[in-house]
């Protein structure tokens, strides 16, 4: 009798809940494709329909949106909407615009940046004005100065890491010399946080806590960009529970942990000092002119998290880029060798960021890497909260969230021909002929949200590649291109297969 009772009612309820979801979504299908103020905007019908085909290609096909986007960019033209309600725009005149700097209000798309987890940070602030007040007080540890006081840091760390490599010489299976790179870039910005490295450079496999964190974050970057609710609660769930769904959040906490107690450490020797501590950017935080609601511990973590995080991972990649090309086909190498040689016959003496710079080939070299790096590969959109953006026949809702992406910037053909080729050539021409080439680089972003790192990461790329080129030989072991290759999006880009890496092996100090 029982049953019989409760399976009607059960069934009844089911087929009901199905009914109210299929009439929620022909409601959304109605509304985004027949009323939303996107509606005139170009492409397919079924990207208009809430974030089910967003959803579709970067989850289900594993962070390929991307492609399709430029698939509906070559049939529809240069603006598209992307969902119900993000446009995309390809158009590298137009990048500075959407990207725009402080003569304009233009907040982030919570959706895009909640995936961070780190909502009291800098990077992941949504308002413009809180923003710019955030952004005010680090701004001056990353000018061109405060980095220049850096550069013994940096040459130190990597002379260190280079010894080590020498000694290492490569085991049959070859180096992660990404992974060497990720030590060295975690030490510098490490010891510009709090005043102190870990030394990483020298620990076994180069492995740091924090560094599976970000791999970590990274990997699951392809759920988070979608969750209903906001993603840094996870971090709020009891270790048992969180352990269960999300296993591979360990690390995360871990790492923070770490960064809770070094915050600590380094705010109760300021105390004790009275005055700051080496670390510069945790001292600035706590400076006196800085609201208290700005210096919460948890802000001060992920403020540091986010630095930290934002400086490891890109720097790897841009020095990997880099490396791989010169070794890939080595003229790049000696050419570069000779150019250095050319400036400064002694190779053991430290070089300076703007020294080297100024050599044409280098600085070529380092651009033509960054441009192939591509940084954030994922759109992160900018909405203009205030004003409608015009766009060729287009009037764009204030309110919109619009992206374009670094990654088809940076492979645009008519800016870049033959775009895949490692080209250094192409930024020399470019001078030659007058062109402004920088401008279409946008591996750094543009505009008052672009990467507050961008003058370490330059030094680091500069000192780095400098020492590697002139001191050391070694030679690619079981990598290719598509070891370093963007196959699939997950906020940065990662090969169709495997992990982004490059391994070097027969490592010695060059003749
Ligand atoms: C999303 O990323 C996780 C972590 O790498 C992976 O296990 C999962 O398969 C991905 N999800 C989908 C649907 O591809
Ligand atoms: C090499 O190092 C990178 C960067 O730390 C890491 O993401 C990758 O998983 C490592 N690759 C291998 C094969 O261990």
């Amino acid at each position: 009798m029982e049953s019989s009772g409760g399976r009607p009612l059960l069934q009844q309820t089911v087929v009901l809940v199905v009914i109210l979801f299929v009439l929620c979504l022909a409601l959304q299908c109605l509304y985004d494709i027949f009323l939303h103020p996107l509606r005139k905007f170009p492409g397919p019908r079924l990207a208009a329909v809430g974030r089910w085909y967003e959803f579709y290609f970067d989850v289900v096909r594993d962070g390929s949106y991307l492609w399709e986007i430029e698939r509906m960019h070559g049939m529809y033209g240069p603006v598209v909407r992307i969902n119900s309600r993000c446009l995309h725009i390809h158009d590298p005149q137009y990048y500075a615009t959407v990207y725009a700097g402080s003569n304009r209000k233009t907040n982030k798309e919570w959706a895009s940046v909640a995936g961070y987890t780190f909502p009291h940070s800098t990077l992941q602030t949504i308002d413009h004005d809180l923003h710019r007040k955030r952004r005010a007080v680090i701004n001056p540890y990353f000018g061109k100065r405060a980095v220049t006081a850096l550069e013994p840091t940096i040459n130190e760390r990597v002379e260190v890491l280079c010894s080590r490599l020498v000694e290492l010489k490569g085991k049959p299976d070859g180096i992660n010399l990404t992974a060497a790179f990720a030590a060295l870039a975690g030490d510098v910005i490490n010891f510009h946080f709090y005043g102190s490295h870990l030394d990483t450079v020298s620990a076994e496999d180069f492995h740091f806590p924090y560094r599976e964190a970000i791999d970590e974050l990274l990997n699951i970057y392809n759920i988070t960009r979608f969750l209903p609710f906001d993603p840094a609660l996870l971090k709020r769930l009891p270790n048992s529970v969180l352990d269960w769904i999300v296993p591979s959040f360990a690390p995360v906490l871990t790492a923070r942990n770490e960064q809770r107690m070094r915050v600590q450490t380094a705010i109760e020797q300021m105390e004790r000092a009275g005055k700051a501590s080496r670390g510069v950017i945790v001292s600035a935080l706590l400076d006196d002119k800085v609201p208290a609601a700005e210096k919460d511990v948890e802000r001060l973590l992920d403020e540091g998290e986010t630095i930290i995080g934002a400086g490891i991972d890109t720097t790897a990649r841009a020095l990997s880029v880099a490396t791989f090309h010169l070794l890939n086909d080595k003229s790049h190498l000696r050419r570069l060798r000779a150019a250095l040689k050319d400036q400064r016959n002694d190779r053991d003496k430290a070089w300076s960021a703007a020294e080297l710079e100024a050599i044409p080939f280098m600085r070529a070299v380092v651009q033509e890497a960054l441009r192939l790096t591509y940084s954030i590969v994922s759109r992160i959109p900018r909405i203009a909260t205030e004003e409608a953006l015009a766009y060729n026949e287009y009037n764009i809702p204030p309110g919109t969230p619009v992206s374009q992406s670094t990654y088809l910037i940076n492979n645009d053909p008519t800016i870049f021909p033959n775009p895949h080729m490692f080209d250094p050539d192409r930024w020399l021409r470019a001078e030659q002929e007058g062109v402004h080439l920088d401008k279409y680089m946008v591996s750094f972003s543009k505009g008052t949200r672009a990467c507050l790192g961008m003058n370490l990461a330059y030094a680091a790329l500069y000192i780095t590649i400098a020492k590697f080129a002139s001191s050391l030989d070694m030679d690619l072991v079981g990598t290719t291109a598509e070891n370093i290759q963007v196959g699939r999006t997950r906020l940065l880009g990662f090969p169709k297969a495997g992990k982004f890496a490059v391994h070097v092996g027969r490592i010695q100090v060059a003749v």
